[in-house]
């Protein structure tokens, strides 16, 4: 199976409709990324491996070699997916030039295809000097974590006219500048469907609407490795309690000396 393109991803929605929903995962790990890939459109080094991997309380504090590291993971353990990489909150924001250096770093880092950064109307001109110069980039609109000291926290956003109307010409001035497709998070869903049907472009919907041109989650709460996740989360799977039965036979084993077994030793000719 040859690898997708981002073309191939942008050309899934033609004259606004999307026959096929965009399947899109976060990976974070080569392992991760081979098993998830013969399911998925698109995987995402998502910056939310602050906490997922690193324990950290936001995403704030987590580095363009965070990034550079786990995309290069991902796309040695990948073969068909799309890989997307976060742009870390602090390397892209300044200005168009300083996003050019932190992409081309990502992407120069791990062979990724695109990268993804958070902001609206403000993000435009930065998203058209990338395209303009190479690097597919991917919007996210809405509930954007990276500006949780802005936002005062991780509500669904959408709720007033205003914000709502602020979501759909953010979206908007994304997709003119070139963006290849958009995550739209934490939304009420009249907003997300409102925001699908104003741009040409795929929306990526998470916490957001069935109605989206795809949809993304967090693989590990998708799994059920958390106990807290957000309501938009559905978990497929009880994967904490599945390492915390492993771990507690393991111990039991090891305590009472049953393991190593014969199987796991070697004995001499
Ligand atoms: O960092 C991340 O995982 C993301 C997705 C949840 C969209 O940005
Ligand atoms: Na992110």
């Amino acid at each position: 199976m040859k690898r997708l393109t981002v073309p191939a991803i942008r050309a899934r929605k033609v004259e606004g409709v999307t026959a096929e929903p965009i399947v899109m995962l976060t990976a974070y790990t080569a392992r991760q990324a081979q098993l998830l890939d013969p399911h998925c459109d698109m995987l995402l080094v998502g910056d939310s491996l602050g906490q997922v991997i690193y324990g950290l309380p936001s995403t704030i504090p987590v580095t363009l070699d965070m990034m550079a590291n786990h995309a290069a993971a991902v796309v040695r353990g990948s073969y068909h997916s799309v890989v997307v990489v976060d742009m870390p909150f602090g390397a892209y924001e300044a200005s168009p030039e300083a996003a050019f250096e932190a992409a081309a770093t990502l992407l120069k880092a791990s062979n990724a295809a695109a990268v993804k950064l958070e902001g609206g109307a403000a993000m435009a001109e930065t998203v058209a000097f990338l395209v303009q110069r190479g690097i597919p980039v991917m919007g996210h609109v809405g509930l954007t974590p990276q500006a949780v000291n802005v936002l005062g926290g991780y509500g669904a956003r959408g709720r007033s006219d205003a914000e709502a109307d602020k979501i759909v010409s953010d979206a908007k001035a994304l997709c003119d500048a070139g963006a290849f497709a958009i995550v739209v998070e934490g939304v009420v869903e009249p907003i997300a469907i409102a925001v699908t049907e104003a741009v040409s472009c795929p929306t990526i919907g998470i916490g957001a609407s069935a109605q989206c041109d795809g949809q993304v989650l967090v693989t590990e709460d998708m799994l059920g490795m958390f106990e807290r996740v957000p309501r938009f989360v559905k978990r497929y799977e009880d994967m904490a309690g599945l390492i915390s039965r492993t771990a507690e036979t393991y111990a039991t084993e090891v305590r009472e000396r049953s393991f190593p077994g014969p199987d796991q030793t070697y004995q001499p000719k």
